[in-house]
């Protein structure tokens, strides 16, 4: 048996079954290049679902980890560290709220948005005790948690996950009528993403996050901006709220915070909300500890003087415009924003799945988001080259006469 298939085969035995992922075993990774235990290099399409923006391994972001766990990696919130205060600071100068709450994972900082906007509502709003409600978008994805799940539109994330915890109301994504409509008095909170990711790369109207901001501001709701996934440079502005003018009034953030190699998250806002929390409210062990900082730093500091953003606006237009323009009797449509990019496949031709394969044979590593739409996500440091050799892989796989077996 190949190695490949060892590794899989441990992994079958002693894991849980929660993942179907394509049949390749990574072991070493450099900006965008990762490399199998067989010693084939593929590029990385995906990013880690765009936790990897700077690229695997960045050099600054690797430095600022052994620098930091060369001294102090965790202290718990029990006391001070010196590396929390520097970080946050620059988060929030870098996004212009004026504090932030550090987590570790996207659903951690999702659930903290959530009780910062309760604690709001009964505290700041005089929502009536255990009346609030929040508002979600169907197709939405913000984690994994039971609460989170309980709110999903998607059969399978919740099915046998219940009781699920009250207080949420779903409406169409991308109709701001249908958010006026929904709120009422006890509406404390909007949870929406700017532009699904795990939902198919789905990008609302133009000027949907500024309509919605509006109509929150008038009704006393808060906005929470879940730019976990679309954040840091991902659609081509610093954060894709910033295609429409804001940021909303919670700023929810993970994954490329931290660098791709080390979970940090938070959510970001100004003191009307943020003061809510007292000592004792809320919490986590990890949270806020000095290896993740410092490394929080680092990544925010390498998307920022490297022009990531930029760098994403201006490749991810160029590779948008060339997928646009295949011939493809596979595809559906092209949709996205800077290098968040999803290739909606049609559904006579199958899922998006036999493509990736087809991709994956070929070098290239992406996967299938919502059974028909490759997502095309590499970290941000690539370049119009190496882009233009995935087109050419792509171009291929999506032909007329494509060995991609479909059905
Ligand atoms: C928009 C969004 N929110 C939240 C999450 C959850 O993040 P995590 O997997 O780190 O809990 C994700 C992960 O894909 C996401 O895309």
């Amino acid at each position: 048996m190949s190695r490949t298939g060892e590794f899989i085969r441990e992994v079958d035995r002693w894991s849980a079954h929660n993942y179907g992922p394509l049949p390749v075993v990574l072991e070493r990774g450099e900006g965008v290049w990762v490399w199998d235990v067989e010693g084939r290099k593929y590029l990385d399409m995906l990013a880690a679902y765009s936790a990897v923006n700077q690229g695997h391994r960045h050099p600054r972001i690797i430095a600022a980890l052994e620098e930091q766990a060369g001294r102090l990696t965790l202290t718990s919130r029990a006391f001070h560290n010196d590396r929390m205060g520097p970080f946050l600071r620059q988060l929030c100068e870098a996004t212009g709220f004026d504090r932030a709450l550090p987590m570790n994972t996207g659903a951690e900082a999702v659930e903290t948005a959530l009780k910062a906007a309760r604690k709001w509502g009964y505290e700041v709003k005089g929502v009536p005790e255990d009346r609030a409600e929040i508002i979600v978008c169907a197709n939405n994805f913000h984690g994994r948690t039971t609460t989170i799940v309980g709110f999903s539109s998607e059969a399978q994330y919740k099915a046998g996950f219940g009781p699920f915890a009250p207080g949420f109301v779903t409406i169409p994504y991308g109709d701001s009528d249908a958010l006026e409509r929904a709120i009422t008095a006890d509406t404390v909170g909007f949870l929406v993403e700017p532009i699904q990711g795990e939902g198919g790369i789905v990008v609302p109207p133009d000027g949907y996050m500024t309509t919605v901001h509006e109509i929150c501001r008038d009704r006393g709701v808060l906005v929470l901006n879940d730019e976990i996934q679309t954040g840091l440079g991902r659609t081509g502005k610093l954060f894709c709220g910033d295609w429409d003018g804001t940021r909303g009034d919670v700023l929810i953030v993970g994954k490329a915070l931290g660098g791709g190699v080390f979970p940090v998250s938070a959510i970001l806002a100004n003191d009307e909300v943020m003061e809510v929390f007292h000592p004792g409210d809320h919490g986590s062990t990890f949270g806020g500890n000095p290896l993740g900082a410092a490394v929080g730093q680092a990544s925010l500091e390498v998307i920022l003087d490297e022009g990531l953003a930029d760098r994403s606006l201006e490749l991810g237009t160029w590779l948008h415009d060339r997928l646009s323009e295949l011939d493809s009797p596979h595809i559906a449509e092209v949709r996205g924003r800077g290098l968040m990019i999803g290739i909606d496949i049609r559904k006579e031709s199958g899922p998006a799945r036999p493509f990736c394969d087809a991709l994956m044979d070929r070098g290239i590593l992406c996967n299938d988001t919502h059974q028909q739409v490759i997502r095309i996500a590499p970290p941000l440091v690539v370049t119009r080259e190496i882009l233009e050799q995935a087109l050419s892989a792509i171009t291929e796989v999506v032909s007329a006469g494509s060995p991609v077996t479909i059905g």
